[in-house]
């Protein structure tokens, strides 16, 4: 790669802290900025990753649900790396409804996992990068059902389009100390969270196929590959935007 482009998507020297890295989009993301020169922390309710990774990545055991764990997460990696640079908020939950019983509790599961836990995740971060004082990225991990109406998913389609919101809500508060805060909205990325479904609900898997512009589910490297875009260089004049990596689902047109 030559030197310019090196400087526009290299991470050498800087340190990221990935939630839900265990598998995943989350474990793609920590092992690309790996790959790509960064040391990561890859947060995992499990330590364990169930799937090879690639040099670079260490991960802890944090639930990120709970907000002092996560802040000594943050705090041991500045202690030992002295800096802290890009926060990716993937983790997250979907939790369905079976019966009308689940409803109340299903949603405050999502708005606790997939809105409330990322703003914890982002004060305990954004505190250490203002610190170190030299900038950083947050990366929130929301879904095309941020924009798009979801039958049957109030909670995670709420948490999700809070989360888009809050992204701009923080990137106002921390723009002031160059931290960029953005969102991927992935589509249908095949990962344990869907890959029953393919089989399962082969009508939905069809009529989803027909609506996407190009009639096909997206690969966790390809979300991967955004989110290292908007915490690179490269992504430096951007923020509180979404980058939509869905395969056209969210503006397809008639035709
Ligand atoms: N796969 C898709 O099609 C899709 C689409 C849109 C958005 N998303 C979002 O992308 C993100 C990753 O999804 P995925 O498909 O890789 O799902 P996944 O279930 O394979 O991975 C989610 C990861 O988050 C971790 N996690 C969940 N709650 C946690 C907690 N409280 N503390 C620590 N870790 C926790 C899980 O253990 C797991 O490692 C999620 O936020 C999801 O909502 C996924």
């Amino acid at each position: 790669m030559s030197a310019f482009l090196d400087n526009l998507f290299g991470f050498n020297g800087q340190v990221a802290i990935v939630t839900g890295a265990s598998r995943g989009i989350g474990a793609a993301i920590a092992d690309t900025l790996a790959e790509a020169g960064a040391h990561v922390i890859g947060v995992a309710r499990s330590a364990k990753p169930d799937q090879a990774s690639v040099a670079g990545v260490t991960y802890v055991s944090c639930d990120i649900a709970d907000a002092d764990a996560f802040k000594k997460v943050c705090t041991d990696a500045f202690a030992r790396h002295g800096r802290l640079d890009i926060l990716v908020n993937n983790a997250g939950i979907f939790v369905p409804i079976k019966t009308d019983d689940d409803r109340i509790k299903a949603f405050d599961a999502m708005i606790a996992a997939d809105l409330r836990a990322c703003y914890t995740c982002a004060i305990a971060a954004s505190d250490l990068m203002k610190k170190a004082g030299n900038g950083g990225a947050i990366v929130n991990i929301t879904s095309i059902g941020a924009v798009r109406g979801f039958a049957n998913m109030p909670g995670y389609a709420a948490a999700k389009g809070g989360l888009e919101h809050l992204s701009r809500a923080l990137a106002m508060d921390l723009g002031p100390h160059n931290i960029r805060v953005n969102n991927i909205a992935p589509g249908y990325i095949i990962t344990s969270m869907n890959r029953h479904t393919l089989t399962t609900d082969t009508a939905g898997r069809d009529r989803r196929l027909a609506r996407l512009i190009l009639k096909r589910h997206g690969d966790t490297w390809e979300v991967a590959a955004a989110a290292l875009f908007l915490a690179s260089k490269a992504g430096s004049y951007l923020t509180g935007d979404t980058l939509h990596v869905d395969g056209g689902w969210a503006w397809q047109g008639m035709g």
